[in-house]
């Protein structure tokens, strides 16, 4: 059975205590993470970019599930080591996992895009990922201005899936080409 058939109860229940108490709140469902790789790989060996992949939940669940190449950026080290871990015994070899802010990564070396609102942390501190963990709007804009501009950049055609979130990281550019679970899942196109 490939991880991307568990149910997320078992695919958590994989993660230390802590971090599964967290995944309601901060990592991809199982069936979500199915879907956004359907849209983003579309042909083998696809170059896509978890922005903010945490214990790596929809990096191990999008690599089982297609044949791209699925890389995830993280700041807590502590999180990449646990995505690693977990790759290694799933034996899951299409993804790693990148340790450094969103900010040092080259967006031309990736060809579609996963976007779980990565920002989100500094404004809500619901459930908070640790203690260092703070309040801070300004930074928050930051980001978003960041990765607008860095979307705004990539060739056309590429794609993005953000899940949750108010969308004000996608450029004009893009085309919303469907929405799905509610509105929390969306499907973009850089127009041609
Ligand atoms: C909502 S979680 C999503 C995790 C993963 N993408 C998933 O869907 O399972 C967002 C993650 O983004 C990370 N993050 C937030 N800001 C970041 C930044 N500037 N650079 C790198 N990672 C960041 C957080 O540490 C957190 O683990």
């Amino acid at each position: 059975m490939e991880l991307s058939d568990f149910t997320d109860e078992d695919f958590d229940a994989f993660y230390p205590i802590k971090m599964r108490k967290l995944s309601a709140t901060h990592w991809t469902p199982v069936a979500i993470a199915r879907k956004a790789i359907e849209f983003l790989a579309d042909r083998p060996g696809v170059k896509v970019l978890d922005l903010g992949s945490g214990t790596g939940k929809f990096c191990l669940v999008a690599a089982s599930h297609s044949q791209a190449k699925v890389t995830g950026v993280e700041q807590r080290e502590n999180l990449v080591r646990l995505s690693r871990k977990m790759a290694e015994n799933y034996k899951i070899e299409n993804v790693d996992f990148v340790h450094g802010d969103i900010k040092t990564i080259d967006f031309k070396e990736y060809e579609a895009f996963y976007f779980f609102n990565s920002f989100e942390e500094n404004i809500n501190l619901t459930d908070k990922l640790d203690a260092e963990n703070t309040f801070d709007v300004l930074l928050y804009q930051e980001y978003c201005q960041f990765l607008h501009d860095q979307f705004d950049l990539v060739p056309k055609g590429t794609k993005i899936v953000t899940y949750c979130g108010q969308d004000i990281e996608i450029p004009e550019t893009y085309t919303l080409v469907k929405s799905q679970n509610k509105g929390k899942l969306k499907f973009w196109q850089k127009r041609g």
